[in-house]
């Protein structure tokens, strides 16, 4: 039997972890051969509803589950872990935007990422969910100098299954017949969902999709407002399909993505497609080995660089506003 893998989770009773533990604990995210732990994290008040979690935990016999640590002290949860899933921070509400929880969630990144730094393991892989979900991940690498920041990523993958969801459903195709599907910049409404290198079985959607100005007038708007319009519908922003991109990512970031694709992932960029390298940008990627490579040489139309350069520039201005914790 293999070692086990320690995996940490913060907000680990909140929403999305409610719908994601359960999965990881199934073996969805790592496959059903890989044992692991579970180290939960939430804040003091939320500790019985943790305990509760943790017994629901215990009650469905996961084979692959050996134990669960619930605490409320971040060292603990983060010594020596592999996989951190930093889930924990305020969701928005209604009428807000994910850029107003900047102030109320960015300190939280500032100390995780120190403790991160010292208790974590060396190779630790950490996906940031909690938002404004970029800039905190840049907050994790800028306080974690000696994790390599590689190793830090931040969860576009909603969008891009978002944006996959759309086409499908347009074209009356099957989900998995449609490859190739991007998000470019920040997980906000400046993101950029690009159809023009989607493929459905080797055919450029360009080239089958009837009706092009369906593009600008239907499909980015909905993709960029997907996450406001479930909070206006649901009364809570998304949980199980956040969860379930969460498993999507870290599957394909740690075993692989499928070798005719490519994902999105949120990294840092490194000057690619002329965005300015330290900032963390949603790119397509593929994953090989437990370490990804951006995607190269994608054309990209004058269209493309607007909408990339508008979400480049308010990530900018996201990271001036929390400039005094960037290390
Ligand atoms: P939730 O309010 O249901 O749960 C958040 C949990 O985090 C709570 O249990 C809270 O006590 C805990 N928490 C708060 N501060 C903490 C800290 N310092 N340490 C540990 N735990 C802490 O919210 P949710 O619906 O699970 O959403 C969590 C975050 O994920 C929000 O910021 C939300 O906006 C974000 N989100 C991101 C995406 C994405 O695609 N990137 C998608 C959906 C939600
Ligand atoms: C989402 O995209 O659903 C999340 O980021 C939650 C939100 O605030 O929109």
């Amino acid at each position: 039997m293999k070692a086990p893998i320690r995996i940490a989770v913060t907000g680990a009773a909140g929403q999305i972890s409610y719908s994601l533990l359960f999965r990881i604990a199934n073996g969805d995210m790592l496959t059903r051969e890989q044992p692991i732990i579970l180290q939960l994290l939430d804040i003091p008040q939320a500790q019985q509803t943790l305990r509760g979690v943790a017994m629901e935990l215990e009650d469905c016999v996961f084979p692959m589950l050996q134990q669960v640590i619930v605490t409320d002290d971040p060292k603990v949860a983060f010594r020596d872990a592999e996989i951190v899933l930093l889930i924990g921070a305020r969701p928005r509400s209604k009428g807000m935007e994910r850029n107003d929880l900047i102030e109320i969630n960015a300190g939280t990144f500032a100390e995780q990422g120190k403790i991160l730094n010292a208790f974590a393991a060396p190779h630790v892989k950490i996906l940031v969910v909690g938002n404004p979900a970029n800039t905190n991940a840049l907050i994790v690498i800028r306080n974690a100098p000696d994790l390599n920041p590689k190793n830090v990523s931040s969860m576009m993958r909603l969008d891009h299954n978002r944006a996959i969801a759309q086409v499908a459903r347009k074209l009356s195709q099957p989900i998995g017949n449609i490859k190739k599907m991007v998000v470019w910049g920040n997980h906000s409404d400046t993101q950029f969902p690009d159809l023009s290198h989607a493929e459905i079985r080797g055919r450029k959607i360009l080239d089958i999709l009837p009706d092009h100005n369906w593009i600008e007038s239907e499909f980015i708007p909905t993709v960029q407002k997907r996450g406001t319009v479930v909070i206006e519908t649901r009364g809570l922003s998304s949980a199980a399909s956040a969860a379930n991109a969460v498993i999507g990512h870290m599957h394909d970031w740690i075993l692989g993505s499928h070798h005719d694709d490519w994902v999105t992932m949120s990294v840092l960029s490194d000057g690619s497609y002329d965005i300015p390298a330290g900032l963390v940008f949603g790119f397509p990627v593929t994953c090989h080995n437990g370490d990804y490579q951006i995607v190269q040489n994608l054309p990209i139309s004058k269209l493309g660089h607007r909408h990339m350069l508008e979400s480049y520039r308010e990530l900018l201005k996201e990271s001036e506003q929390i400039k005094h914790l960037l290390g």
